[in-house]
């Protein structure tokens, strides 16, 4: 892993999220900025993504791991589906017990999926896959809707 930067903590993490948002020259550029910090601080997360709620369908934005074949996800599907229409955080300590996962990799075992908000209504997600099972943690939970409530104010 060369591409780990040394570990920040949760509020200077929140001030480079809060600086993406601020300076960035577009949504995009502000999502990716936050995905790679997010990616690069946290070891367990190995597949670390943006879906973007838009007609009732996910579409993904910036991410860091492999390629998805989920570039699209209905609502009615996935966990990310269920994360909309649930309206809530949802954590996947083991993703091949859950009947509605969609396999992104293999090396797959836990998911969370944290809903971004604006004004009350979904407007995306923060979709994380970790290769370690049960790898998401009350912490992990509290960190990243704090970032999505933030990045809600990029819609
Ligand atoms: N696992 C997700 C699909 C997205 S990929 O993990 C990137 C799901 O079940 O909705």
């Amino acid at each position: 892993m060369d591409n780990f930067m040394p570990s920040v903590n949760q509020q200077q993490l929140l001030g480079m999220v809060e600086d993406f948002i601020q300076t960035a020259s577009s949504r995009h550029s502000a999502l990716e900025g936050v995905i790679g910090l997010l990616a690069s601080n946290y070891k367990h997360f190995n597949w670390t993504g943006i879906y973007i709620l838009e007609d009732g369908v996910l579409k993904l934005g910036p991410y860091r791991g492999d390629p998805s074949p989920h570039v699209t996800i209905p609502v009615d599907n996935g966990i990310c589906g269920a994360a909309v229409r649930e309206g809530k955080t949802i954590v996947v300590p083991d993703v091949n017990a859950d009947s509605r996962y969609l396999a992104c990799s293999v090396a797959t075992k836990s998911e969370i999926v944290v809903p971004i908000s604006k004004n009350g209504s979904i407007v995306g997600e923060i979709d994380i896959d970790s290769d370690n099972p049960d790898a998401f943690k009350d912490d992990d939970q509290r960190i990243l809707e704090m970032v999505a409530e933030k990045l809600g104010e990029l819609f």
